[in-house]
């Protein structure tokens, strides 16, 4: 993409009541393109497929014309009154409802670890919660007892875990009154809408994404009631807005990305679509040759996402992500499908690129000088996301005692305090939260280690059906051994994913653990391992990274001090404190195999590895 730094920026940002006006009428318009596989039902309640088209689906589009998931929305109150056994005995339909139509109001039922008990994905536009939203949540774990925890996810989201369905009501309910939403953010939607984790406050911003992502959620769930017209799409689908040349926002691996550029003079997005992991492949978003202004962004949104809805395969599960309709269609018959959904049917091609392809990423932990004089942002690593009910509390605190009572989620996992008056610093930074972590399961430190600060891990077997690994607790675990025992001069990205689906994003980090069964040479046996990736990037030259290796988790320790000397260059420590030692300790001792439960990685101790009761 062609790149020239202009002094062009989004000056006139349309206004609330213009954009909510807007998206009412996106919402309120039911046209549907005769070629639509879908039509609105006779109702006028949600949309269906054709009866034309309802050959050779998929289960979960079967499952989607037997009932409308969105209409879970009616009846949550009603089943959360039942007794969960009871109902869930009840038959097929009750069984579909709790374990996927439920994920459309956001609750995951953990079936397989946690029978009877949901995790909650909320949406949390651009990562930015206020501490009052915080507290909400942290209330909710705190009453979930030892089955209460929480992760951060790396789509600048939350997921809140342990809540039984008699408690979903009060959930959505609480979530409504403090301004948040878990519609639509499972199976077939449209996932967190990402933005800059530094919006508004970076000096060298190109956009502020704040307001977009807003819009765009809004857009999405039809102001958290629930959108009929994007609930029912072939598979599920990301958009994220670029706000800095750091690329933060990872673009090339959304659905729909929003690039600043230049055209005639005027600020607005190029947009690339399509980009997309899978269990079987992944692929790049590519450019779509287009550009719209900023007023045009949610409108352009809704013609590449109905494009998706009416004309996307609905067949093998494996080819329903949208890169596959515009390999279908070729790209210049998709960009004319998204042309005649925008209004006045057209659409500009591309403009000139406003972020610099030259640019280094900047790390953004520790402290960092914003825009506004005087006001710094505070980056925290947060191991592997997991966060308790404690230090969410903590953390809402300390959001609002120095910064401005905003806290930010990045995809790496991890927190951002923006608003701290240069005085405020110091004292900041003496908090327990931040150094010793006494008093809570785990320190988020704003200066962590060459590898520990981008260290990602999907959910893994602790809660997730699919995993055939322990990921967090056994990526922090090798991780802080690691660093213990080496000098590692830069960083060094690290992701963990319990399966292929690859939620933890494997193919785009320096190292990747995809967790696998595998023979341990050395005794025989099956063992939980790990096929190693190598190379992946981020940024402008992102790349994919490729398979090198396959081992068991407990041999790791030796092979990846080894792949940090010959790949970045590390270098073995002489001699190892008292801390160290024990660092490497706890990776020896930690309990392999175990099946992630009862949990390696407690949701109410954080960071404290037990061992297993066999
Ligand atoms: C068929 C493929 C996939 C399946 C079945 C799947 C399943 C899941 C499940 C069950 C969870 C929730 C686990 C938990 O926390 O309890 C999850 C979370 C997540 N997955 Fe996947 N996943 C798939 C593919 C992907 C891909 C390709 C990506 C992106 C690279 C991805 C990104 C995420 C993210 C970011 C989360 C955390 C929640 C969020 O912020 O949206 N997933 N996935
Ligand atoms: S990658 Fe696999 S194990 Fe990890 S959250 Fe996704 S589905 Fe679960």
């Amino acid at each position: 993409m062609r790149c020239r730094r202009l002094s062009v920026r989004a000056t006139a940002t349309p206004s609330a009541e213009k954009v909510k006006g807007k998206i009412q009428r996106i919402n309120a318009n039911r046209y549907v393109d005769p070629k639509s596989k879908l039509e609105w039902s006779h109702d006028g309640k949600r949309m269906v497929l054709k009866e034309t088209e309802q050959q050779k689906i998929n289960p979960i589009e079967k499952m989607k014309l037997r009932k409308d998931p969105l209409q879970m929305l009616e009846w949550i109150e009603e089943m959360a009154k039942q007794d969960f056994e009871t109902l869930d005995a009840s038959g097929k339909e009750a069984q579909e409802d709790i374990d996927m139509r439920l994920k459309w109001l956001g609750l995951f039922h953990r079936r397989k670890q946690h029978y009877g008990h949901f995790m909650s994905r909320l949406k949390v536009p651009n990562g930015i919660l206020t501490s009052a939203q915080m507290r909400v949540l942290a209330k909710a774990v705190a009453s979930y007892g030892s089955q209460g925890c929480g992760d951060l996810t790396t789509r600048q989201n939350i997921q809140v875990r342990g809540l039984k369905l008699s408690q979903a009501p009060e959930l959505l309910r609480g979530l409504a009154q403090c301004g948040l939403t878990s519609l639509q953010s499972g199976m077939d939607n449209v996932r967190n809408a990402v933005g800059s984790p530094l919006a508004g406050i970076d000096p060298l911003e190109v956009y502020d994404t704040r307001q977009l992502c807003i819009d765009l959620t809004n857009y999405i769930t039809m102001d958290q009631q629930g959108n009929p017209r994007v609930t029912n799409l072939p598979r599920k689908w990301n958009v994220c807005v670029v706000g800095s040349h750091d690329l933060y926002e990872h673009p090339h691996i959304n659905d729909l990305a929003y690039w600043p550029a230049e055209k005639n003079g005027k600020f607005g997005f190029n947009l690339l679509v399509g980009g997309y992991f899978s269990a079987t492949k992944c692929e790049e978003a590519i450019e779509l040759d287009a550009w719209v202004s900023e007023e045009e962004a949610v409108e352009a949104c809704d013609a590449v996402l109905t494009t998706f809805r009416d004309l996307g395969a609905r067949s093998s599960r494996q080819k329903c992500r949208m890169m596959w309709l515009i390999h279908d269609l070729g790209l210049e018959r998709f960009r004319q499908e998204v042309e005649q959904r925008m209004p006045g049917k057209s659409l500009e091609r591309a403009g000139t690129s406003l972020i610099d392809a030259s640019h280094t990423r900047r790390n953004y932990h520790g402290v960092c000088p914003q825009k506004q004089a005087g006001l710094n942002y505070v980056g925290l690593n947060v191991p592997t996301g997991r966060i308790q009910a404690s230090d969410m509390f903590e953390i809402a605190r300390l959001a609002e005692e120095y910064g401005c009572g905003e806290i930010r989620i990045t995809v790496e996992q991890n927190y951002i305090l923006p608003g701290i008056p240069d005085e405020r610093v110091e004292s900041l930074l003496q908090e327990p939260v931040l150094t010793t972590g006494e008093g809570f399961a785990s320190p988020f430190i704003p200066f962590p280690g060459n590898l520990m600060k981008n260290l990602v891990a999907c959910t893994g077997n602790q809660f997730c059906g699919l995993a055939m690994i322990e990921t967090k607790a056994q990526g922090k675990a090798l991780t802080e051994a690691l660093e213990a025992t080496m000098d590692i001069p830069a960083d060094v990205r690290m992701h963990w994913t319990g399966c292929p689906n690859t939620c933890g994003q494997v193919q785009v980090a320096d190292i990747g653990f995809l967790g696998c069964k595998t023979t341990d040479q050395s005794t025989g046996k099956k063992v939980e391992g790990v096929k190693i990736f190598l190379g992946g990037k981020i940024g402008h030259d992102s790349v994919l990274g490729t398979e090198i290796a396959e081992l068991p988790c407990q041999h790791l320790l030796p092979y990846l001090q080894q792949l940090l000397e010959e790949n970045f260059n590390a270098v073995r420590k002489g001699s190892l404190s008292e801390k160290d030692k024990q660092a490497v300790e706890r990776w020896e001792q930690f309990p392999f195999n175990s099946g992630g439960t009862p949990s390696v990685f407690p949701p109410n101790e954080n960071g404290k590895y037990v061992t297993v009761p066999s």
